[in-house]
């Protein structure tokens, strides 16, 4: 039912190393992830690259909107020095970089879609497109990477150009019309925020027969608890605190 990986590093890494950069990759890696969560935003000139926000300010410098700089100035600049001195020059990484150190590095995907405010399905749009031409370019076997986004726009767009990369809809409380939702957008997942799920919702979106995906849980004792309802995969900022083989434990 979740063919997927169920511990997943929020961000690319989590919180030991800069968000959405090639360094937080590489530290959930030292921590033995192979899964990672992370968000793609586009540039000004229509390239998806990783960003959470989308003015600058918090984890690059400056002032100014993601959606107003082209992708080869975003390139140059300092997503790491807000993080720590030895993270330095860490780059804003394109969406095609990640998508290849992933493959290379056997981490699968979770690209959550993040589009600038009236951006969404061009966001979905570009970002399906990058994904699907990667995914036929490495050629073989493997595991599907997924979408997700809390934009419906966004992962019908997403759809639309790449109907076959599965989609799940981030939503931050569970409502009472979750599965007309999902249905919506042809998500085979709701993702959802840990701290508003309830017991008996895991159970309807499981007995449903949809993946179910909570974020972003840094306590064992909750993950454990979550696993007990039957959440499929969840993920979290503690790659130290949580072992990637969690669920098997
Ligand atoms: O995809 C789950 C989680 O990343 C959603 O919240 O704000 O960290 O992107 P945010
Ligand atoms: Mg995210």
């Amino acid at each position: 039912m979740w063919p997927y990986p169920r511990i997943i590093a929020h961000r690319g890494g989590g919180t030991l190393a800069p968000e959405n950069t090639i360094a937080g990759l590489r530290c959930g890696l030292e921590h033995g992830y192979r899964a990672a969560e992370f968000d793609v935003m586009l540039s000004a000139d229509g390239v998806p690259v990783l960003m959470h926000d989308p003015a600058f300010g918090r984890t690059v410098p400056g002032i100014g909107n993601v959606s107003e700089t082209s992708a080869a100035l975003l390139a140059t600049m300092d997503a790491g020095s807000w993080f720590g001195p030895k993270f330095a020059g860490e780059p804003v990484p394109s969406f095609a970089e990640v998508i290849a150190f992933c493959h290379e590095n056997g981490i699968w995907m979770n690209a959550e879609i993040k589009p600038s405010p009236g951006y969404a399905a061009e966001t979905g749009r570009a970002a399906a497109a990058l994904l699907k031409q990667a995914l036929a370019e490495q050629g073989g076997q493997r595991l599907m990477p997924l979408f997700s986004s809390f934009s419906p726009e966004a992962l019908m767009a997403a759809r639309d150009i790449a109907p076959e990369i599965p989609r799940g809809l981030l939503i931050g409380q569970v409502p009472d019309d979750w599965q007309a939702r999902l249905e919506q957008v042809g998500a085979t997942a709701l993702h959802t925020n840990y701290k508003n799920l309830k017991e008996e919702q895991a159970k309807a979106v499981k007995d449903a027969g949809f993946g179910l995906f909570c974020y972003t849980v840094d306590d064992p004792a909750i993950a454990r608890r979550l696993l007990d309802w039957g959440v499929d995969a969840f993920c979290t900022d503690r790659v130290d605190l949580i072992a990637a083989d969690f669920a098997t434990r």
